[in-house]
């Protein structure tokens, strides 16, 4: 059975390269002509499978304007569109959404010195779209870009990060949280436990304070609830169009 792909609002892309990081964290480039969008948006990817187009939501990784496109995922065990993803190869075919979508976005926070990018797993791509963009650096005086993994070799884009930190050596901190096993150069277990006993604030040599801080905060949903309570409690509010907060938030499921 044939399926009807709507070619206007779906681009049919192919894939470029799929790095594999772990077995089973991949990233897939792809070429697509899709519609503009802001970094810290997501599109959508879909496949055929048998007779369904199996769509999911992921986050751009690259910077607007940046090519190829790239995205960032997990293998979900039994998940439907990752194990079909993962299976790709350059030349293959695959669907890209055109019209992007999300708030994850720089203009929907308001001013402030300090910008804290809080992620867990693969939610650290779409911090990685807009610590590229030139506006992140006008914005901000410092940026902190925390990324909790289970364990340390799913700390991917090393290589990004350090030509981040190249370029504003003085004013870009990456503080890595490894949960299941030690290291010697991460802090072990969750972020909000450790925004809670303040060893966060302590790594970073910030202070968290709502006339200070701007949080932006992405990935595992238990993650993202657990943080804005913690911030709550220190005084900050949820970042809303009609009352401007301190956290602005996008869950992954
Ligand atoms: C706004 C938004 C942006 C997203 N961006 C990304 C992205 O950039 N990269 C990405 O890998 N996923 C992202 N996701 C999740 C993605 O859309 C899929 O759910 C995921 O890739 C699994 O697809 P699936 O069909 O294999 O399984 P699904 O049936 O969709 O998922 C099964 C279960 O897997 C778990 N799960 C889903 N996604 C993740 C994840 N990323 N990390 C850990 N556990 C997960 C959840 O428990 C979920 O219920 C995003 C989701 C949303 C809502
Ligand atoms: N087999 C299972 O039982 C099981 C369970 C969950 C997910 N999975 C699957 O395993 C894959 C990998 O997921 P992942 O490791 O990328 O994502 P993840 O499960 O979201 O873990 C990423 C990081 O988020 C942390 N985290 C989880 N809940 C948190 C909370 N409430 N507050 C703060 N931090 C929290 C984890 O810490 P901790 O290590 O302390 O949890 C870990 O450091 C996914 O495909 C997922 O579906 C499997």
């Amino acid at each position: 059975m044939s399926i009807d792909i709507d070619a206007g609002r779906w681009s049919e892309g192919r894939v470029h390269a799929l790095r594999q990081w772990t077995d089973k964290l991949y990233s897939i480039q792809v070429e697509a002509e899709v519609d503009p969008f802001k970094a810290g948006q997501f599109t959508k990817l879909a496949l055929p499978i048998g007779d369904e187009l199996v769509a999911r939501p992921y986050s751009y990784v690259n910077a607007p304007g940046e090519t190829p496109l790239e995205f960032y995922f997990v293998l979900v065990p039994g998940g439907p569109l990752t194990a079909t993803l993962s299976a790709l190869r350059p030349g293959d075919p695959l669907w890209v959404m055109r019209r992007a979508a999300g708030f994850l976005t720089l203009d929907e926070v308001p001013e402030a010195p300090h910008l804290w990018l809080l992620s867990t797993g693969t939610a650290i791509g779409p911090f990685l779209s807009i610590l590229k963009t030139a506006t992140a650096w006008e914005r901000f005086q410092r940026i902190i870009l925390v990324h909790g993994v289970r364990q340390a070799p799913e700390l991917s884009f090393g290589d990004t990060i350090d030509s981040i930190r190249s370029r504003y050596p003085q004013r870009f901190d990456f503080i890595p949280f490894v949960s299941r096993e030690d290291t010697d150069f991460a802090l072990p277990g969750r972020i909000p436990a450790a925004l809670e006993d303040g060893r966060l604030e302590r790594r970073a040599g910030l202070e968290i304070s709502p006339g200070q801080s701007q949080f932006m905060v992405c990935g595992n949903p238990a993650m993202v609830k657990d943080t804005v309570t913690v911030l709550q409690a220190r005084g900050l509010q949820k970042n809303r169009r009609r009352a401007p907060g301190h956290i602005t938030v996008e869950n992954y499921w």
